[in-house]
């Protein structure tokens, strides 16, 4: 099977609260090659750009005010089937009904500081790794 490429981000509480080693490790693990990697604080307008999609949820200006609160770590993966097999890994949304040895059931506090992001789609993979790296950032 040929490898994919998705976007991960280590959210604001799992950087604060010391999760990015293990979250990186737990990647590995499953044998997704780390292709880039950024530490970044995201303005309010990066972060409202980044979730653009979701822009008339009332948790909008919330889910804004939180990925700008604190640094984040954003992460290329690649791997066969990798987009499902990171939303796999991460659970579900709400860390409540995440299955168990998830990264979100593991590390996660709320629906909003859900540790961490993976892409929904291979077009969402494409948009959201060109929205955080530059062609010249990314290996072949
Ligand atoms: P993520 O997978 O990064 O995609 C959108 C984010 O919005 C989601 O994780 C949560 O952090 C946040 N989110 C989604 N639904 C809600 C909700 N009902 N209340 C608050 N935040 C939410």
């Amino acid at each position: 099977m040929s490898p994919q490429r998705t976007l991960s981000i280590i959210k604001p509480d799992g950087v604060a609260q010391g999760n990015v080693g293990d979250i990186l490790k737990r990647f590995e693990e499953k044998e997704f090659q780390i292709k880039a990697l950024k530490m970044l604080l995201l303005s309010p307008q990066q972060a409202a750009g980044f979730y653009a999609v979701h822009r008339e949820r009332s948790f909008f200006p919330d889910l804004v005010r939180y990925m700008s609160s604190g640094t984040v770590v954003v992460v290329v993966l690649e791997a066969p089937e990798v987009v499902a097999r990171l939303r796999e890994l991460m659970g579900a949304t709400d860390p409540k009904q995440a299955a168990e040895g998830t990264l979100r059931r593991l590390y996660a506090t709320s629906i909003e500081k859900n540790v961490v992001h993976g892409s929904d789609s291979r077009e969402s993979a494409r948009k959201e790794i060109h929205y955080f790296f530059s062609d010249s950032e990314l290996p072949e």
